[in-house]
C-alpha cells in the first residue's frame, strides 16, 4: 500500500514538476511583456525603441542611447535601475548621464511623476536594462549621433585627442569619478558630489565645445598633407590647432587640479 502511494506520488511529481517550471517561465515572460507594454505606453512616445532611420524627427534620445549611457556610468544593475527610476520621477541636469548637448538639444526631460508610479518605473527600468540592445560597436559618445554609430568618419574622429598633453599623468578624472559615483569604498559625501558635478559640467561643456572644432581641423590638415599641399599654407591652420588644443588642455589640467582638491588622499588612492 505504502509502495503504491510512493509510486503514485512520484508519477505525480513527474507531471507537476514541468508544470511548475512552465508556470514560472510563463510568469517571467509575462512580467517582461507587461514591463515592455508599460514602456510602450509611458516612455516610447518620446524614446523610440529601435535605432531610427531619421534622427531629425526625434524629440528625445532613443532608448538605446539612454541605456548605453546609463551602463557606461553605472556598472551595477540595481544602481542603473535606481538611476532610471529616480531620473524619470525627478529629472535634474546634475543627475544626467547623457552628454550635456543632449539636454541642450531636447531640453530637460519633463518629470513623469504624474504619469507613472515608482513600482511601474522599477519594472520599466529593469526591462530597459535587460532588453534594450545597445550597439556594442558604437563608440561614439553621443546619444543621438546623426551620422549613425558605425560610420568611418565617426571612428576616425574618435582617435583624435583634443589635448596637447596625454598620458597616465593626465587621467580623465571626471569620467573615472562618474563611473565610481556610488562606489561604497570611495564613499563620496554629498558635499563632494555637489562640487564634483560643477567641475564635471565646466569640463565637459568646455571640452565638448572644442572637440569637434579640433577634430575637424586636424582631419582637414591631415587631408591637405596627404594631397601634398605647400607647408606654408598649412602653418596658420597648425597654429590654430595648437591654440585650440592648448585651450582644451588647460580645461583638462584645471579639472585634474580641482578634482584632486576635493578628494581626500585616501579617495585618490582608490581611484
Ligand atoms: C515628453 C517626452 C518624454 C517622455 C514621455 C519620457 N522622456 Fe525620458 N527624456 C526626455 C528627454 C527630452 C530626454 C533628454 C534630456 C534629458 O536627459 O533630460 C530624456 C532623457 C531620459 C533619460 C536620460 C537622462 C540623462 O542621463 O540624461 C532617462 C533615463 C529617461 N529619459 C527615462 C525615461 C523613462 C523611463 C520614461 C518613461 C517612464 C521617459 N523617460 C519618458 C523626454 C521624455
Amino acid at each position: 500500500m505504502i509502495n503504491l502511494i510512493k509510486v503514485i506520488s512520484m508519477k505525480l511529481n513527474k507531471i507537476l514538476m514541468p508544470l511548475g517550471l512552465l508556470l514560472t517561465l510563463s510568469s517571467a515572460l509575462l512580467a517582461t511583456s507587461t514591463a515592455e507594454k508599460l514602456f510602450d505606453t509611458k516612455c516610447a512616445s518620446c524614446h523610440v525603441k529601435i535605432k531610427p532611420a531619421d534622427f531629425s524627427t526625434l524629440i528625445a534620445p532613443p532608448a538605446m542611447g539612454i541605456v548605453k549611457h546609463v551602463k557606461m556610468n553605472y556598472n551595477n544593475r540595481d544602481e542603473a535601475i535606481d538611476f532610471i527610476t529616480s531620473f524619470a520621477l525627478d529629472p535634474q541636469e546634475s543627475k544626467a548621464v547623457c552628454m550635456p548637448k543632449t539636454i541642450k538639444k531636447f531640453g530637460l526631460m519633463p518629470s513623469q511623476k504624474d504619469n507613472v508610479t515608482k513600482a511601474e518605473l522599477d519594472q520599466i527600468a529593469a526591462w530597459m536594462y535587460d532588453n534594450i540592445k545597445i550597439n556594442k560597436s558604437c563608440n561614439s559618445k553621443d546619444c543621438n549621433s546623426k551620422k549613425g554609430c558605425n560610420s568611418k568618419k565617426e571612428k576616425k574622429k574618435k582617435n583624435i585627442s583634443p589635448f596637447l598633453i596625454t598620458g597616465k599623468e593626465m587621467p580623465h578624472l571626471t569620467k573615472i569619478l562618474k563611473m565610481n559615483w556610488e562606489n561604497k569604498e570611495l564613499n563620496l559625501s554629498e558635499k563632494q558630489k555637489k562640487k564634483l558635478l560643477v567641475i564635471r559640467k565646466v569640463t565637459m561643456d568646455g571640452v565638448m565645445e572644442l572637440k569637434p572644432q579640433i577634430s575637424k581641423l586636424e582631419t582637414k590638415i591631415k587631408m591637405l598633407i596627404t594631397e601634398g599641399t605647400n607647408p606654408q599654407k598649412l602653418y596658420p591652420m597648425v597654429q590654430k590647432l595648437s591654440k585650440l588644443k592648448a585651450e582644451a588642455t588647460k580645461i583638462h589640467i584645471n579639472c585634474i587640479f580641482n578634482t584632486k582638491n576635493i578628494l581626500t588622499i585616501q579617495q585618490l588612492k582608490i581611484l
